[in-house]
């Protein structure tokens, strides 16, 4: 039902919460209104053929309403409006009174584009992510003249005035990408001036976050997450696991303590390596780093020098990542407990 009526209402998909809630008063307000006007006009209909004049000397007789006509005609249609308010009312106190532990997103719009602002720095242009299921504000404010943030599909538009903060709120309920529009006609650029809401599963928007935070860059569907370093860590070894193989590590490197052409992951992290110089090293974050980057430079004793460089082929949150899950490799016999932190942070323990 509330699809269909969507549909034949050429609605944009529901994208949050809100926007199911202000679909159902709008199809109630269609509905009602849709059935009035059928009366009104079935009504009239019949009184042009009943009441038809039927000769030159018909005359029109003279009709006393009912009072409780009367009062039912303006009753009925007051008890619409009354209704409408209602339900309307409270839709609109909630959509100004954002949530406790909402997170805020400021939102700048200018000749013609959109800035969003982050907690914690980060920023971007045009794009704003969220988190899926968590209310987000925004505070929007102008730094020119007035525009409009709009996103249809969370049913969500507020002006953005010069000199002022106003705000709204919404919570997205999947995720998906959702297009952005100004809808206050600010000029030249008006119609260019788009954007795009991204929303994402709430952990990875958090790995996204903090490593926005980082200020590292972004590989696609990459990992860690803010306020969690267990799950951040375990996200982290996840992805190391999938860039290992991606990269084809795997391929030289078993993860199962054999000898291959590589040495083998288990246990590696914190190992002495004799190296064929005849120096030892220990396999810290940084000899795995440098091994990734600069293979030839330290072999370990007994092995080929036949590892590819991987300068430039990953990124260092694709490096850090491998560090991670070759540091998750450790079995009881080498080290016990959890290993520390990434390679180029270290997450607070709990
Ligand atoms: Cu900004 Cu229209």
């Amino acid at each position: 039902m509330n699809d269909l009526m969507r549909r034949m209402l050429f609605l944009p998909e529901q994208a949050s919460d809100y926007a199911r809630r202000v679909d159902h008063l709008h199809y109630f307000v269609i509905i009602t209104t849709m059935i009035a006007a059928t009366g009104v006009f079935l009504t009239a209909l019949i009184f042009f053929v009943k009441y038809r004049r039927r000769s030159d000397t018909d005359r029109t007789p003279h009709i006393a309403p009912r009072l409780i006509h009367e009062v039912l005609f303006i009753a009925v249609p007051l008890g619409f409006f009354l209704l409408w308010f209602a339900i309307g009312f409270p839709q609109y106190v909630d959509l100004q009174r954002p949530p406790q532990g909402a997170m805020d997103v400021y939102v700048q719009g200018k000749k013609w584009m959109w800035k969003f602002a982050y907690p914690g720095g980060p920023s971007s242009l045009d794009s704003l992510r969220i988190p899926v299921g968590r209310p987000v504000r925004l505070l929007i404010t102008s730094r020119d003249v007035i525009h409009s943030f709009y996103v249809p599909a969370m049913r969500v538009k507020q002006d953005a005035l010069p000199g002022r903060y106003t705000q709204t709120w919404f919570t997205a309920e999947r995720p998906g990408r959702y297009e952005i529009f100004c809808a206050e006609y600010c000029g030249m650029g008006h119609s260019s001036m788009l954007g795009e809401l991204i929303a994402m599963p709430a952990a990875e928007f958090d790995d996204w976050l903090q490593q926005q935070r980082r200020g590292l860059p972004l590989t696609a569907d990459s990992a860690p997450v803010a306020g969690d370093p267990v799950r951040a860590r375990s996200n982290l070894i996840a992805q190391g696991q999938r860039v290992a193989a991606d990269q084809g590590c795997l391929k030289c490197h078993t993860v199962d303590g054999t000898r291959h052409i590589g040495p083998t992951w288990t246990d590696l992290y914190g190992r002495p390596e004799k190296l064929t110089t005849g120096k030892t090293v220990v396999a810290d974050e940084g000899y795995l780093t440098k091994s990734m980057m600069d293979p030839a430079a330290d072999i370990v004793a007994g092995y080929q020098n036949v590892m590819p460089t991987f300068q430039g082929k990953m990124s260092p949150p694709e490096i850090a990542a491998i560090v991670e899950y070759i540091k998750s490799l450790s079995t009881a016999a080498v080290r016990s407990g959890p290993s520390e932190g990434p390679a180029y942070e270290s997450i607070p323990r709990k």
